[in-house]
Parts: structure tokens; sequence; C-alpha cells
């Protein structure tokens, strides 16, 4: 730890120094891992100065990361859920909560518009029944895809991201902390995309991925999530540096970059991940560790990760991927913070360098841009009558995302027709739940096969991404054209 355990000068506050300084002072040379036994005297020596209230140290790891304002979180696999030994560890450590596997493609839409949320609802609820947050991970990866999908391509594929983001965003609203909207999309050399079903859709595809996350769940915070993007000399780093930049020029939604940071022998630590996070941050966005895991758990490293963390007031909080090194993706690496129900050396490093935190870093909160709905008036619907109304869920320079809300009178609608005109050379780039055709300026989008029966007095909606200034143009809607 040594050297490590103290960030470099001019990065930290002086309350947060002064406290340290007391501490050091109170505890002379006692050595990492005796820290939590010995708050009592801590906390009495800084009380006896008289200089400044300091609050006994913190004796789990999501308590500790909260005196800095940030979470300590784990990836937690729903079939150990049934394991105390491993409940026990995590409800006890972690305050926030990623499900390893299941809230991904192939868990939650198996079948094309069949979305089963058995197993993330398994671990979302264990997780807010016990009091912690919950991170999405993750909705548009070119890995974990169910059969179906990783069958289509073109903009059918594009479609079925677009309904996959909303379906699965539409079931969590409103209850995510931060979602991994897109994973893993650089490839791990030159700097540029990752070839995949997805990229050949268009480079578009993230983009628009994160323009429809952001238009299902205003609340959630919206992150870019990879690997190898730790070391800021890498091209992969680079690569993703230069799409966050871009998309905060252009107001492409994005609030957080995501760290994964798999430590090993081919991909190993660097002192200069203290400046990959601060210069992500210096875009405007969160960073979040969302994976770490350290091949053979050196404390040193473990330190090292956590000071780098939190050096940078944006650097929201730690992930680890997995409680106990037999829980781990790669558990002959023994990565992590636990072995067996034993806390690892490393876990005393973590612990003593967020006891150590500035307990004021005043992180900024990432602005999650609240959409200005405009919705047009609701027409009532007569008998065996639809109507439609357009309301604008975001907008950007040069365009546009909109909500169409088709909505049945006082009896069933089977088959719908929805019509408007743009007023000013606009034009849809992406619709979703409809299908779309266009003549001249006016747009015309019928049913879905999945979304034609409307019960009475209920509604069903669509979307669409398009060029433009935004507009809410009168909308008609006709229920003559079942199928
Ligand atoms: O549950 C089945 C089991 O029924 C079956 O017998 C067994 C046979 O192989 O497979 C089990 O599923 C495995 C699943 O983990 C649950 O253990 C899958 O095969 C296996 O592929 C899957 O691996 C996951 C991996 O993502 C897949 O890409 C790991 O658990 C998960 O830790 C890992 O997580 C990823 C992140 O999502 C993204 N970043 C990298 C990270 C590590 O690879």
């Amino acid at each position: 730890m040594g050297t490590n355990a103290i960030p470099p000068p001019g990065t930290r506050r002086p309350f947060g120094g002064l406290r340290r300084a007391l501490i050091a002072g109170a505890l002379g040379t006692l050595v990492l891992g005796t820290l939590t036994a010995v708050t009592g005297p801590v906390a009495a020596g800084a009380a006896s100065a008289g200089t400044a209230s300091v609050s006994a140290a913190a004796s789990t790891l999501g308590a500790a990361a909260a005196q800095s304002g940030r979470y300590y979180g784990t990836a937690i696999s729903a079939s150990r859920l049934g394991d105390s030994a491993y409940t026990t560890i995590a409800n006890r450590e972690f305050n926030m909560i990623t499900a390893e596997n299941e809230m991904k493609i192939d868990a939650t839409e198996p079948a094309r518009g069949q979305f089963n949320f058995t197993a993330g609802d398994r671990v979302y609820n264990w997780a807010v029944q016990n009091g912690k947050r919950v991170r999405g991970h993750t909705l548009a990866w070119h890995a974990q895809q169910p059969g179906w999908m990783e069958a289509l391509s073109g903009s059918a594929l594009r479609q079925a991201m677009i309904d996959h983001i909303n379906g699965v965003m539409n079931h969590y609203k409103g209850k995510i902390y931060a979602w991994d909207v897109v994973n893993e999309a650089f490839s791990d050399s030159g700097g540029g995309r990752r070839d995949s079903n997805l990229q050949r859709t268009g480079n578009d595809w993230i983009e628009v991925a994160f323009r429809t996350a952001r238009a299902a769940d205003p609340a959630a915070k919206l992150c870019y999530n990879d690997y190898n993007i730790d070391n800021w000399t890498w091209a992969k780093t680079q690569g993703v540096y230069n799409m966050v930049r871009d998309f905060k020029a252009r107001g492409v939604p994005i609030d957080c970059v995501g760290l994964q940071s798999h430590f090993n022998s081919g991909s190993p630590y660097n002192s200069n991940y203290r400046t990959t996070i601060s210069s992500f941050a210096a875009l405007g966005v969160d960073v979040q560790i969302t994976e770490l895991d350290i091949q053979g758990a050196s404390p040193t490293t473990y330190a090292n990760v956590t000071n780098d963390c939190l050096a940078v007031p944006r650097c929201t909080g730690i992930t680890v991927w997995g409680v106990r090194d037999q829980d781990s993706w790669r558990s002959g690496d023994t990565p992590l913070l636990f072995s067996g129900s034993n806390k690892k050396p490393a876990y005393n490093a973590v612990l003593d360098a967020l006891n150590a935190a500035d307990p004021d870093p005043d992180p900024t909160p990432t602005p999650t841009p609240t959409p200005t709905p405009t919705p047009t008036p609701t027409p009532t619907p007569g008998t065996g009558e639809c109507s439609a109304t357009i309301a604008t869920a975001n907008s950007w320079s040069g365009g546009f995302q909109s909500t169409v809300t088709v909505r049945a009178g006082s009896a069933p609608v089977n088959g719908w027709t929805v019509r408007w005109t743009w007023p000013g050379g606009q034009s849809v780039s992406s619709l979703w739940n409809g299908e779309a055709s266009v003549s001249g300026s006016t747009v015309t989008v019928r049913n879905a096969p999945y979304n034609a029966t409307i019960a009475a007095g209920q509604s069903t909606t669509f979307g669409f991404t398009a060029n433009g200034t935004a507009a809410t143009p009168a909308v008609t809607c006709n229920s003559a054209t079942a199928r």
C-alpha cells in the first residue's frame, strides 16, 4: 500500500488531507487491515485535537465508499442467491448491484417480442429489498444475443435493437441507476469499431441506441461500457474517448463511461489509469468502474485503482465483478476481494483507501437532460375509432425523437393507421413498433403485426427518430385497416 495510499498533491481537498493526517497520526504504524478495529481511538483523537470532527472509519465497502458520495458494488448471479454465505457477504459489503447475466439480451428477450424478466427481476428484487441500487447490464452488445437476433441483419436488426432497448428499459423504467446501453463496441486494436452484426447496420447504431434509451427512461444514466479502455495510451481507449467527445459535441445523450477494468497480465493496471478517468470525466461524463477484477488480487493494485477513482470527483463508484473468487468468471485468477467467507488482503487495502477519502468530493451529478414533452391535444375518439397524439421525447441539433400514442375509444381497435404531414422538411430516419411509408411530406404508419389490437380505452405507442427541427404536427388515426 505505502505511497499508493495517498494521491498526489493538488488532487484532494484540504479537509480530506486533514482527515487523513489525523488518522495517520492516531494510527501511527498500524498496518493495513487493522484500521477498522481501532475506529474508536481515531475518532477520539480527532475530537480531542479540536480541529475538525472526524467520523469513525466505516467497516464495509459500501459504507466506506458512501462517505465520499460514491458506491461500491458487485455483480450478482441469480443462481447463487440461495447460497447464504454468498448473500451474507454481498448484502453486508455492497450497495450497488449489477446482474451478471440476467439482464442481457439473451436472458430478457429469448424470442422476438417475448420478454422474460424472471431472472433479472430476481436480482433486481434482491437488491432493492436489501436497500441497494441497480446498474443495468446491458442493452446492445454483439455477444450473448439470442439466436433470433444473431440471424438478423440490416434494418431488421436495427429495429430489433431499438425494440429490445424499449422493451427492457420500459420494464425497469425509473428503477435503474445507470444502464450500460452499449457494450464492447470497439475493436481491440486500431481504435476503430469492432466488426459485428450491429456495426454492419450502420455506424450510427450506437447513437441510435443512446437516443432510444434516453427516450425510454429519462431517469437512468446512460453509459458506454468496454474493457481494455483503462490504459490511456492504448488506441482502443482513444477510440472510445473520441466517440464520447463527438457525442457530447453533437448532443447525443450519454452520461457515463464504464471502465470494465478486467486487469490481468495481458492487460495490466497502468499508472496512467487516473489520467484515463480524469480525461473521460473532463468530457462531461461520469466514470464508473464497472467490472473490476485483478488477476492475483494484488492489494497494491486494488488500492491504486481505488485511489485513482477517489481522485476524480466524477468517478462515482466501483463495481467488482463477483463476490468471492469462486464466483468469478475467471476463478482461476483469484481476482476478487473474498476467498470463501474470508476477506483477502486486497479487501483491507480497498477499505482503507475508501476510509481515507475526502468526505466531501462534491461530485458534480450528471445533469440528465429532462425531455420536454410537447403533446398535441388529445382528441376524444368515438366508438370503434382511434386517436393519436405525437410528443417530442428528445431533440438535438439537426434531429429529434418522438413518441406517438395511439388510443382506442370506447370499443376495441383491431388495426390502425396514423398519418401526419411534416410542416418543415423533416424526415423520419428510424421508426419502431410500426410500419411506415412516406409520400412526399406525408408519413403513414400502420400497426406492427404485434400491436394491432388495442383494448377499449387503452393505448399503444410507437416511436421514431427524425432529421430536422422537432415538430408536433396534427396526427390523424384511422382504425379501418385491421389486418
Ligand atoms: O447457466 C448456464 C448453465 O446452465 C450451463 O450448463 C453452462 C454451460 O456452459 O453455461 C451456463 O451459462 C454460462 C453463464 O456465464 C452463467 O454461468 C455461459 O455459458 C457463459 O458464457 C456465461 O459467461 C458470462 C460471460 O459474460 C458471457 O459473455 C459470465 O458469467 C459473465 O461474467 C461475463 O461477463 C462479461 C460482461 O457481461 C461484459 N464484460 C466482460 C465480462 C466477462 O466476460
